[in-house]
């Protein structure tokens, strides 16, 4: 259960190349040099989401942990470095177990030794998966009163319309009687978007590009990193930043025993990074069953995070836990 094997990622490196338009899912920045980028990202002046958030939660932590209860089981999808998690963490009544799960296991795994210290008492079982294809969660613990999500970062950004809808379906069928705390990057000036994916000291574009780098390492292919140019803009009427890599001159590719040809200003499509309205986020979960809860947000409204309860509603079927190998 590797969650990007190998296989995963040529085939649709391959799929990406034999299109016209081509566009692969931005899952594929994070290995041990992407993730440690993102993280650099995170420190940016240009970057907002990730202080903003940090800051909503400082002020309302002991808000949201009072919403989840005590002896709640927390988990937090896409876990990264596990800061955010903290905040809440410590203003939770006797969290059961914490559950983080990240598609970068020896990022994930690091993070996790480094929480184990400051939390000694409590159960951390970390899940190395990838949340976009199979939510691999173990039969909850004797004794869990209910199975927070927290999903922060607004990485539900990365999701289209639909699959935003599919996520919340997810909700529905894995955490029945549970709640979700979801992080949602907010409609504002889009200058203000522009500058956080264009930030003056490369970092971001350093990121896109380690996409090619990562595809050299795995796949043996033959980019040339300096042959292609960061490119990330905000596309207005469809709220998202899109990001691409351009190729700067007609040039060739070989993948597999396939060599593909680049014209000269081709893009491959990297990253689309959505912006929400309260309102619109909402009824994207209402349409899906979930209960709307509190929003916490910033001062300028730039950033929120917003609560849901999931109804109890037994589905005739029997719930999806998967059982973890232990
Ligand atoms: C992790 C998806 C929330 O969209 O802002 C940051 C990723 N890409 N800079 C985002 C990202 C470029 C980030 N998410």
């Amino acid at each position: 259960m590797t969650p990007t094997n190998h296989q995963d990622f040529e085939h649709d490196l391959l799929t990406a190349l034999s299109q016209t338009r081509k566009h692969i899912s931005p899952k594929y920045f994070y290995d041990v040099t992407g993730s440690s980028l993102f993280d650099q990202i995170c420190e940016l002046p240009e970057y907002y989401p990730t202080r903003t958030e940090l800051s909503i939660l400082k002020v309302h932590a002991a808000d949201m942990a009072q919403h989840m209860g005590p002896k709640a089981e927390l988990i937090e999808l896409g876990a990264g470095s596990l800061t955010k998690v903290r905040y809440l963490l410590r203003e939770m009544d006797a969290p059961i177990s914490f559950l983080p799960m990240d598609i970068s296991g020896a990022h994930l795994n690091a993070a996790v030794d480094d929480l184990s210290l400051e939390f000694p008492q409590l159960k951390i079982n970390p899940i190395v998966a990838d949340y976009t294809q199979n939510w691999l969660l173990p039969t909850p613990l004797q004794g869990a009163a209910r199975r927070i999500a927290f999903f922060p970062g607004s990485t539900i950004g990365n999701f289209s319309p639909n699959e935003v809808q599919e996520f919340f379906a997810n909700c529905v069928a894995y955490l029945p009687g549970g709640a979700l705390l979801l992080g949602v990057d907010l409609l504002k000036e889009p200058r203000v978007i522009h500058q956080a994916y264009n930030d003056a000291q490369g970092v971001t574009a350093a990121f896109n590009l380690n996409l090619l780098a990562r595809a050299n390492r795995e796949l043996k292919t033959n980019f040339v990193l300096d042959q292609f140019s960061h490119w990330a803009f905000y596309n207005a009427p469809l709220h998202r930043i899109e990001m691409h890599l351009v190729s700067l001159k007609k040039q060739e590719v070989h993948l597999a025993d396939q060599v593909f040809v680049l014209e000269e200003g081709e893009t491959l499509h990297t990253e689309n990074s959505h912006k929400f309205s309260i309102d619109g986020i909402q009824k994207l979960a209402l349409s899906q069953g979930l209960e709307v809860g509190p929003v916490w947000t910033d001062p300028q409204r730039w950033f929120g995070l917003l609560w849901f309860d999931i109804p109890e509603q037994a589905h005739s079927n029997d719930p999806p836990f998967i059982r973890s190998k232990t």
